[in-house]
């Protein structure tokens, strides 16, 4: 059993993407360990995406991510990770293929909604930012 960190992104809760995205979730039999409609501070945002700061993209990230509240969760199964990114998808919209939730619902790849850890290491990274206490 293994756990990721899943973020419905602003542009997901705006456009009320959050019950069609857990659903897809739960069907694949992934376990909702927590999850949280939270407005986040800045430096939260900064310190989860830490290792792109520099980035020409990194500015306007955090500022669309600032937007509104994201939907913060955990989420628990097998290959957990590795699945969840199949089932995100690409970022680029040239490359997310129809079926992924980027795949069909995404189409600028800052606003693509939904972010999942790429590593164990980055998930209980990302579970600490995201779910200690102050964040
Ligand atoms: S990279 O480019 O391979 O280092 O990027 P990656 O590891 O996929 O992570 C980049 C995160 O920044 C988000 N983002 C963008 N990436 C590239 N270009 C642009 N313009 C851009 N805008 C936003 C991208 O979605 C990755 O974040 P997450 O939340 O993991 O999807």
């Amino acid at each position: 059993m293994e756990r990721t960190f899943i973020m419905i992104k602003s542009d997901g809760v705006q456009r009320g993407l959050i019950g069609e995205i857990i659903s897809r979730i739960e069907q694949k039999g992934f376990t909702l360990i927590k999850a949280e409609l939270k407005q986040p501070e800045r430096k939260t945002i900064e310190a989860h995406y830490t290792e792109h700061k520099g980035r020409p993209y990194f500015e306007s990230l955090v500022s669309f991510i600032l937007e509104g509240p994201v939907m913060a969760m955990v989420i628990e199964g097998e290959n957990v990770i590795t699945v969840m990114r199949l089932m995100i998808g690409d970022k680029n919209p040239e490359k997310a293929i129809p079926g992924t939730i980027r795949g069909d619902f995404a189409n600028n790849t800052t606003r693509n909604l939904i972010h999942g850890s790429d590593s164990t290491e980055s998930a209980e990274r990302e579970i600490n930012i995201w779910f200690s206490e102050g964040s």
